[in-house]
């Protein structure tokens, strides 16, 4: 079995209308790990010994997210900022994160077409995630296409928040069973739960 762990962030859970689903159906499959970053570390004290342990444990690391502002809520950056420490993450001898996978899972306001370059966003989301992607790979992991929610603030009326957090969790667990096709993984900008690169079950 694969170890996955979701780090979760997200400052206004209270009025989420998808991450706060999709925090609880990650929080519901056996095997993975849930961390909630805004609800363990309110005064960002965030504990680099306990983070770092629970990045050597587990071989899939996922942050989950709503976009804000082209980027992650700012906890995630606090985390980033001292737990990808040099010597561990990054540098010499900085190697412990060498061969694990990073993925994120993100949500955002902007249609799909808004996030084209001809749209009003101007750039892919896939774009605006390079500092994620790069981070990722300088620690010599390997960065898996962001499972993505376009258009969120309209899911429900939409309809899109159930499918969204059922892709979710089958995508989890498709991470810790193997089941992930990381060949068709990699030819897509991003993953959206109408189109799961998931292998079948055994
Ligand atoms: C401070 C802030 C900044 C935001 N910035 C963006 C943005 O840059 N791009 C975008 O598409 N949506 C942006 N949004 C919209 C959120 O991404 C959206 O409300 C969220 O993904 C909806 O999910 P939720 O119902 O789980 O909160 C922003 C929202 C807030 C509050």
């Amino acid at each position: 079995m694969t170890k996955v762990i979701v780090y979760y962030a997200h400052p206004g859970h209270k009025h989420s209308h998808v991450n706060r689903y999709m925090a609880r159906a990650a929080a519901a499959v056996e095997g993975v790990t849930y961390v909630d970053l805004y609800h363990d570390y309110p005064r960002f004290d965030i504990d680099v010994n306990v983070e770092q342990q629970r990045l050597l444990d587990h071989d899939v690391i996922v942050f989950q997210f709503p976009f804000f502002w082209y980027s992650t809520p700012s906890i995630i950056k606090e985390w980033q900022d001292l737990v990808l420490e040099h010597g561990f993450a990054y540098g010499h001898e900085g190697d412990k994160l060498a061969g694990k996978r990073f993925m994120v899972a993100v949500t955002g306001a902007g249609p799909s077409d808004a996030y084209t370059h001809e749209g009003y966003q101007h750039f892919p989301i896939r774009t605006f995630l390079t500092p994620l992607e790069q981070t990722a790979r300088l620690c010599k992991m390997q960065f898996l296409a962001p499972y993505v929610l376009y258009g969120a603030l309209r899911a429900p009326e939409d309809g899109l928040v159930e499918p969204h957090v059922d892709g979710y969790q089958q995508l989890l667990k498709a991470l810790r069973d193997d089941r992930y096709d990381l060949t068709a993984a990699e030819k897509m900008d991003v993953v959206t739960f109408d189109k799961l690169p998931l292998r079948k079950e055994a």
